[in-house]
C-alpha cells in the first residue's frame, strides 16, 4: 500500500479501500456536529441521530484496519447545548474496546458562557482493538525542572542519590489530561483550517502509541497536522480529506522546505524504551 500520501473523498468511503489491520494508530478528528455553526463541513446532519449512525459507521471501517495492538483516537467536543459526543462515546464503547478518555486541556476558555463555567477541555475517546496494546510511556514523559530535581534531591529516603538522579532526569509520566495550548489567531502554527490542532498534542499521541516506521491513519486529515507530525517522528502516515482547500492547505504544509531541519526522531534523545503492555480492563 502507498502511504505518505492524502487521498481526496470521503473518510468512510476511502478507509473501505483500505486493508485490514494495516495501521498502527489511528487519529480521527472528526467534524463535531454543529460546534463549529459556521462551517458546512460541521452542520451537514439533519439530526444527532444521523450523526452518531454516520459516526458508527466510520468507526468500524477504522477498527477494521487497525492492527490488533493498535490504538485508535477519536476527538471530541460539546457545543453550548449539544451533548452528541457523550452519546457517541457511550455507543461506541459499548461496540468496541474502551482504553482511555484523554482531555485535551486547551489551556484558555473557548467561547463564552454566561451561565456556565467557560469551557476550556476537548476529548479523546481512545479505543483499542486487541487486549495487549502498543504503548510506549517513556516517549510521552514530561521533564521536571532543575530546581524541582535540586528539591527531590533533597528528600532523605533516598539513599541511592546517583540513581535517584537517573530517575528524575528521566522525567515524569504523563497524566492524560494533556495541557497543550490551543491554537491562537496570530499563532506561527496556523495554517487556515478553523480546527486546527497543536502539533504537540498530535505528536504526543502519535510518539505514545507508535514507533518509528509504523504506520498513522488520519481519516479527517484538514490541514494536515497528522501527516506533519508523523514526518517530524519518521512514522509512515496516510491522510484522508474530502475538501479541496483543506487538501491544498495540507499539500503546502507537507512539501519539504528547502533546509528543512532534521526529523525529530533523529534527533530526540530519548530514556530507555519499554513498551508498556495494558490488559483488558
Ligand atoms: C475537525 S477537522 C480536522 C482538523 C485537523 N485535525 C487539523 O489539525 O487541521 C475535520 C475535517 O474533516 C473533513 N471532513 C468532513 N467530512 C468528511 C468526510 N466525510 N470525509 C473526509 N473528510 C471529511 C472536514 O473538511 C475537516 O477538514
Amino acid at each position: 500500500m502507498k502511504t505518505n500520501r492524502i487521498i481526496q473523498g470521503d473518510a468512510l468511503a476511502e478507509l473501505k479501500k483500505l486493508p485490514a489491520a494495516c495501521a498502527q494508530s489511528i487519529i480521527a478528528d472528526p467534524p463535531y456536529f454543529n460546534v463549529l455553526e459556521d462551517e458546512a463541513w460541521d452542520t451537514q446532519w439533519k439530526s444527532a441521530t444521523a450523526y452518531v449512525a454516520w459516526c458508527e459507521k466510520w468507526v468500524a471501517e477504522a477498527m477494521r484496519v487497525l492492527r490488533d495492538d493498535g490504538l485508535c483516537f477519536i476527538f471530541g467536543q460539546l457545543g453550548k447545548r449539544e451533548h452528541t459526543f457523550l452519546h457517541l462515546m457511550s455507543r461506541l464503547a459499548l461496540q468496541h474496546q474502551y482504553h482511555d478518555l484523554i482531555i485535551w486541556d486547551r489551556a484558555v476558555g473557548y467561547n463564552e458562557r454566561r451561565d456556565s463555567f467557560t469551557p476550556q477541555y476537548e476529548m479523546i475517546l481512545v479505543l483499542r482493538r486487541g487486549d495487549e496494546v502498543k504503548f510506549n510511556k517513556d516517549a510521552v514523559r514530561i521533564p521536571y525542572d532543575a530546581a524541582t530535581i535540586q528539591a527531590y534531591m533533597r528528600d532523605p529516603r533516598y539513599k541511592d542519590k546517583k540513581a535517584r538522579r537517573a530517575h528524575l532526569e528521566a522525567g515524569k509520566f504523563a497524566t492524560n489530561i494533556l495541557r497543550i495550548p490551543s491554537l491562537k489567531g496570530l499563532s506561527k502554527e496556523k495554517c487556515g483550517h478553523p480546527s486546527q490542532k497543536p502539533i504537540g498534542l498530535i505528536e504526543k499521541l502519535i510518539e505514545s502509541s507508535t514507533d518509528p516506521g509504523d504506520l498513522v491513519i488520519d481519516p479527517f486529515l484538514g490541514s494536515g497536522t497528522t501527516a506533519a507530525a508523523a514526518r517530524n517522528l519518521e512514522r509512515k502516515w496516510l491522510g484522508i480529506e474530502k475538501d479541496s482547500n483543506y487538501l491544498n492547505i495540507a499539500r503546502a504544509r507537507l512539501k519539504p522546505a528547502p533546509s528543512a531541519e532534521p526529523p525529530k526522531a533523529a534527533k530526540a534523545v530519548r530514556p530507555p524504551k519499554s513498551s508498556v503492555t495494558n490488559r483488558k480492563s
